[in-house]
């Protein structure tokens, strides 16, 4: 099977990380999925943002956990990346989900609770995939290797990565020993010997952010399973002209 393209925070690259235009622009541009990030609001609601507070990503500051979901959808999630963006909102995953469940794309969903707790975060999270039938089609990841456990307790055929981004002694052990399907390491960890072990012992491979076409290029000839991407257009034509 040929490596796919996931759209990290959307097509994040073009436009505001994490937003509806983001996510839609992933799916014009040819990913095969998108990655997202999820934190819970003051009122418990699954909201899709990268950091534990809007400061870098909205014209507000504050822990968006300290913030009810009404208050969120006041600021502009789209204005720090250009006036053309300023009407763009923080998504809910629910908002997201409603459209994505409408397309064929595959989703990541990271669970952003290694450093905030948000209790309840995967059942609420579990809850909203099966509303919109996209367990299926769902990669669970974290950088919270306990939450990827707790995933597999509370829905067991869930498919689940660990992301890492320092060095791992025995990956492939690790994988194994903390019982999930894939590890998604930051791309500068692997090489071709890595990723032929951890094909030889059934684990997958989705490393992130590549968006140097010469890396992706050298990525997609050691056939990793996924490649988690800013820009997938690059990376679908990285990936056309090595089949070439
Ligand atoms: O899924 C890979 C990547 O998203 C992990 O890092 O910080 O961009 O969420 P980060
Ligand atoms: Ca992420």
């Amino acid at each position: 099977m040929r490596t796919k393209i996931f759209a990290h925070r959307g097509a994040s690259g073009k436009a505001p990380e994490n937003t509806m235009t983001a996510f839609k622009k992933a799916a014009e541009e040819g990913a095969d999925g998108i990655e997202l990030d999820v934190h819970l609001t003051r009122d418990r609601i699954p909201i899709v943002i990268h950091d534990e507070t809007v400061d870098r990503t909205t014209d507000g500051y504050g822990f968006v956990k300290d913030y009810s979901l009404e208050g969120l959808k006041k600021l502009s999630a789209g204005h720090w990346k250009g006036w053309k963006f300023r009407h763009e909102q923080i998504p809910t995953l629910e908002e997201v989900l409603k459209w994505l469940s409408k397309t064929e794309l595959t989703l990541i969903v990271e669970f952003k609770n290694n450093i905030l707790p948000y209790k309840g975060l995967e059942q609420k999270t579990i809850h909203l995939l099966e509303k919109y039938h996209m367990l299926e089609r769902t990669i669970f990841s974290s950088f919270n290797h306990n939450s990827l456990f707790k995933v597999k307790e509370l829905y067991k055929q869930a498919e689940t990565a660990a992301l890492y981004g320092k060095p791992i002694a025995s990956p492939a052990q690790y994988a194994k020993t903390i019982r999930v399907d894939g590890l998604h390491p930051s791309f500068r960890l692997i090489n071709q010997p890595l990723i032929q072990n951890l094909h030889a012992n059934g684990i997958k491979v989705r490393p992130y952010t590549v968006n140097s076409q010469r890396i992706m290029e050298t990525l997609f000839s050691w056939k990793i399973d996924g490649l988690i991407t800013d820009y997938p257009a690059r990376a679908r034509d990285s990936l056309h002209r090595i089949r070439l």
